[in-house]
């Protein structure tokens, strides 16, 4: 059955990140990061006071790992480098011989199973000695993070040909540095999103350079950055403020990062003069958006050899019905997002179930960002604790989300080139703790030996993998 087959060597993944599966916070020279710290804080920062000092322990069960991996068929794997467990400061000036061999081994060991990886170099968990020097607040962490992506470069990069710099951005900008929700839990409203969202670009353009210029041509690798993004649609599709408002919700989220990297180095419009307009009216002498200059615009324009996007769920806007009070993203954006009453929900409040809306947005990056090839760095669906194996109707929005996907690559011509669900494992799912289970692989965190078992999604997703295409009915 041809029409549901995938496109050949399409790349068929699940996606980890550091924190959230190694444990070993402490162990063999890792240095402090800012999750290590956040969680220890306790005052439930996050559910039931979890942390990720062990989570699904693959600092030392990452055989287990590559189990999961064989027993999926996974084409490529996508996992992130813990930052300060390589180096313990942040910086380069002492290297954590141990962290190098721990993912040595586990790039090694993917490439002998014929395993392609993608390797992110900071999903979220910044070194904690350089969030006390400001973190993503302060400019100098770009240079710093160059540094660490040139060391992660030239120790992985003869064998890690795909990269990801940075994590949703957008999360953590707003999350971390404006609302306090996530790691280091600062709250610095109406400045604090924006200020780190212009160092993370900064930061990210630096390495992709990095990379161009001194990596490239030798090691033939692609570099990117991903992005995470709902589908928007306008409450009412009639009213021009609810269109007004949708596109700002999307220009506010996804094209504040991949307006500047895919098209001109700055920011959409509509942010400068929102922002701007604001800022005059409380009395402010400049925009509370920083501006590129423009040497750096030219820097940051056209810093992605592909398009990687996180998609989770969609949602209808209309502008805030009450204006927060002070000045916030937030307000500045002026919209909100709802789900539709209609839509089911998977595990967790926030992921409504809504496979078009993935297609929709896969035609609008293609449509917006230059025909970019497209990987899909994540999509998951959760169950809420305690969940159950035979996870059959879960398995049913991969397989809608998929009939979409396929749909985008057949009928609307987009260049997707890979599909990585999150997650391989249920893991420490950051404010959610181990209450929400994104894994294809049930972990029993009440176990010393963290067992592994397939949930019945892990099954059929091996099917699809093993036949690069849906499976008929
Ligand atoms: C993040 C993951 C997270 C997932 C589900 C994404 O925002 O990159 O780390 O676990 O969504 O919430």
């Amino acid at each position: 059955m041809d029409e549901l087959k995938f496109p050949e060597s399409f790349a068929w993944g699940a996606a980890t990140a550091a924190y959230q599966i190694e444990g070993g916070w402490d162990t063999d020279g890792k240095g402090l990061n800012v999750w290590d710290t956040f969680t220890h804080q306790g005052g439930d920062r996050v559910l039931k006071n979890h942390t990720g000092d062990v989570a699904c322990g693959s600092y030392t069960l990452w055989e287990e790992d590559l189990k999961c991996i064989k027993q999926l068929g996974l084409t490529h794997y996508r996992f992130s480098l813990s930052w300060s467990r390589l180096l313990p400061d942040g910086t380069t000036g002492f290297i954590n011989q141990k962290g190098v061999e721990y993912y040595n081994k586990l790039i090694d060991s993917l490439l002998a199973m014929n395993v392609t990886p993608l390797v992110t170099l900071y999903h979220f968990d910044m070194p904690q000695a350089l969030e006390d020097q400001g973190g993503w607040s302060s400019e100098k962490t770009a240079d710093v993070f160059e540094q660490y992506a040139k060391f992660c470069f030239s120790t992985f990069g003869d064998r890690v040909k795909l990269w990801i710099t940075v994590n949703e951005p957008a999360m953590v900008a707003k999350l971390g540095y404006e609302q306090a929700i996530f790691a280091p839990g600062k709250k610095e409203t109406g400045f604090g999103a924006y200020r780190s969202a212009h160092n993370m670009i900064k930061a990210h353009a630096k390495a992709w350079h990095m990379y161009n210029t001194f990596f490239k041509e030798k090691q033939k690798g692609l570099v990117s950055i991903a992005l995470d993004s709902d589908w928007a649609e306008p409450l009412d599709p009639n009213s021009d403020g609810d269109k007004e408002a949708c596109d700002r919700y999307q220009q506010f989220r996804l094209n504040w990062f991949a307006n500047p990297i895919f098209i001109d180095g700055d920011y959409p419009a509509v942010m400068k003069s929102e922002i701007s307009r604001n800022s005059k009216e409380e009395g402010l002498m400049t925009s509370r958006l920083p501006e590129f200059t423009d040497e750096e615009k030219k820097i940051i324009k056209g810093t992605a050899d592909f398009f990687c996007l996180n998609y989770y769920t969609s949602r209808n806007v209309r502008p805030l019905s009450t204006k927060p009070s002070g000045p916030s993203y937030n307000s500045d954006t002026g919209a909100e997002g709802i789900k539709d009453p209609n839509w089911p929900e998977a595990g967790v409040e926030w992921l409504a179930v809504v496979p078009w809306g993935l297609r929709k947005l896969l035609a609008y990056i293609k449509n917006t960002f230059g025909d970019p090839d497209i990987y899909i760095t994540e999509n998951g669906f959760a169950q809420s604790d305690p969940p159950v194996l035979q996870d059959v109707q879960r398995w049913g929005y991969f397989e809608e989300t998929l009939t979409e996907v396929l749909k985008a690559i057949k009928q609307d011509g987009v260049k997707l080139k890979g599909y990585f669900v999150w997650s391989l494992l249920d893991n420490f799912e950051w404010n959610s703790g181990y209450n929400v289970r994104f894994g294809l692989f049930h972990v029993d965190f009440n176990q010393p030996n963290l067992p592994r078992t397939p949930y019945y999604s892990a099954i059929e997703y091996a099917k699809v993998v093993k036949e690069n295409g849906l499976i008929s009915k």
